[in-house]
């Protein structure tokens, strides 16, 4: 069954309201990572990398995540479709990763991708990441979900700082 209009919005409404309930952007991305991955069938793996503090080269780190153990922990800005979102600052959407030569595997299993990158004050500090077992999984409606809830954790960290 395709995922309605009307669940993404319940889901959409679910996540707002916990964005003004918890304290800080870290509890935040926990409770959506959680929400994500249990609720919404298509999203496999959904997790946060951000930016290091003062590496250089710049390397995004995992942050928390729901979904298989990836060997990806830390990912270099020039590397994977992850690097490419977070260089560019703009959402990457994969509908097919085996056709991607920037895709790196976290699962096998995995069959399309998208990653949006997190801002705060506009400038990029890290970005969520959601792998689907299905092809060509995050549809335009998808992607505006998935950049609501990047959007919600810039603004958390903009009002928080945390
Ligand atoms: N597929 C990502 C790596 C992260 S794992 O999927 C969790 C990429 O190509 O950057």
């Amino acid at each position: 069954m395709p995922t309605t209009g009307s669940r993404i919005e319940e889901i959409r409404s679910e996540i707002t309201e916990i964005a003004q309930a918890v304290p800080g952007a870290q509890e935040l991305m926990q409770a959506m990572v959680k929400l994500l991955h249990e609720r919404m069938l298509k999203y496999n793996w959904v997790g946060f990398y951000m930016l290091e503090p003062d590496a250089r080269p710049p390397m995004l780190a995992l942050g928390a995540f729901r979904g298989a153990t990836t060997p990806h922990t830390r990912i270099p800005l020039n590397q994977g479709i992850c690097g490419a979102a977070a260089s560019s600052g703009q959402t990457v959407v994969v509908d097919d990763v085996s056709k991607d030569p920037r895709y790196l595997a976290c699962s096998l299993e995995t069959k399309s991708e998208i990653v949006v990158p997190v801002f705060v004050h506009g400038k990029v500090v890290g970005e969520l990441d959601v792998d689907s077992h299905f092809a060509a999984a995050f549809t335009p409606e998808h992607q505006d979900l998935v950049q609501y809830c990047a959007g919600l954790v810039g603004k958390k960290l903009e009002a928080t700082g945390k």
